[in-house]
């Protein structure tokens, strides 16, 4: 039944009172205390910051056109700062990166990502995020710091499983050739996850006990994942080379992939017949060149990473809990299965 106020007695008067007060108090608490940032979040758009890496081709392209269409659907004030300097090797581009990570803290924005072009030396820039209690997500490259609290997520591909996967396309692929088959390796930027990883994963394949002396690398072409640089490493290479013959070349992207085939043709060579060749990406234009017969095998590296870093962006902002990796699920694509290859 309900009473009016005239009705209470001194003493539920005296409870409501208090019942009131403490509801005040409880609001004011939950206001001013630890929800404060996510009740503020979920009235105002979330700050992302993103560091890209100097664009080096289709694959990036591809990349950073998913981030800003992902961020552009879901209202997230996107800050995205990218090397502009894609001639700039590996390293070169690491103190740009990590100018643009130190304004993303100064700014203070909810959550940073970036995509660490080498994998050492971020410690001190990942310590300062921490301090400030700006989480940080890996994107598409990872960074071999062990401490990790650093660190939100990684998000992207598994490369040292990529590196295997070419290695087992070309054992097989040469699996009744006599005799050892030479190989070139077209390696991506030095100290870079992808470069380094992918050479991990694609030795262990050719190192395996049932494999030995099947297939041997002779000469690594550093092409720092970039057209130009691989076309005159390729160049320079097989002019130089006047003592062994050459049966595949591993590039460790598309983009040089095709830098190695046009190299390759000029000294007068049929890549995808004469010499097997395998990428890592499986870009459109890669897919392609598999059609095309010029490119043999390209492992699948998704560029699509938007819509998962924008999930884990927006659980990180509100401290929610994140697997350490979110390893992105691909394939490869030879001539048996070309018409099913292309993630753009
Ligand atoms: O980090 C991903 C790699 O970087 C892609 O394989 C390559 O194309 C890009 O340069």
């Amino acid at each position: 039944m309900r009473r009016t106020l005239k009705e209470l007695t001194p003493i539920s008067i005296y409870s409501a009172r208090f019942a009131f007060v403490c509801l005040i108090i409880v609001l004011a608490i939950s206001l001013l205390g630890p929800c404060t940032k996510y009740a503020q979040l979920n009235q105002r758009r979330l700050r992302v910051g993103f560091a890209q890496i100097a664009n080096e081709g289709p694959w990036r392209d591809t990349n950073t056109e998913s981030i800003k269409t992902e961020a552009r659907r879901r209202n997230v004030d996107l800050k995205f700062l990218e090397s502009d300097n894609p001639a700039l090797k590996g390293g070169e581009q690491q103190s740009g990166q990590k100018e643009a990570l130190r304004s993303f803290i100064k700014e203070r924005v909810d959550v940073i990502a970036f995509s660490p072009v080498v994998e050492t030396g971020w410690d001190d820039v990942l310590n300062e995020a921490k301090e400030a209690g700006i989480p940080v997500i890996l994107s598409d490259r990872g960074v071999s710091e062990t401490d990790e609290s650093l660190i939100a997520t990684f998000i992207g591909s598994d490369f040292v499983e990529e590196g295997r996967r070419a290695g087992r396309w070309l054992v097989d692929e040469f699996e009744d050739t006599q005799g050892t088959v030479n190989v070139i390796e077209v390696e991506g930027t030095r100290d870079s996850a992808p470069a380094m990883q992918r050479h991990r994963g694609f030795c262990e394949i050719l190192s395996r006990p049932e494999y030995q002396d099947r297939l041997r690398v002779v000469a690594w072409v550093l092409g720092n994942f970039n057209y130009d640089q691989a076309k005159a490493a390729m160049r320079a290479f097989l002019a130089n080379n006047d003592h062994q013959p050459i049966s595949a070349v591993f590039a460790h992207s598309d983009a040089m992939a095709f830098a190695a085939i046009a190299a390759l043709e000029e000294a007068g060579f049929k890549p995808g017949t004469e010499i097997k060749v395998v990428s890592v990406d499986a870009t459109d234009k890669g897919c392609n060149e598999i059609k095309k017969g010029r490119l043999n095998c390209a492992v699948e590296c998704k560029p699509r990473l938007g819509p998962a870093l924008f999930d884990a962006a927006q659980a990180a902002a509100k401290s929610m809990a994140l697997p350490e990796r979110i390893i992105i699920s691909e394939g490869v694509y030879d001539k048996s299965n070309v018409d099913k290859c292309g993630n753009e």
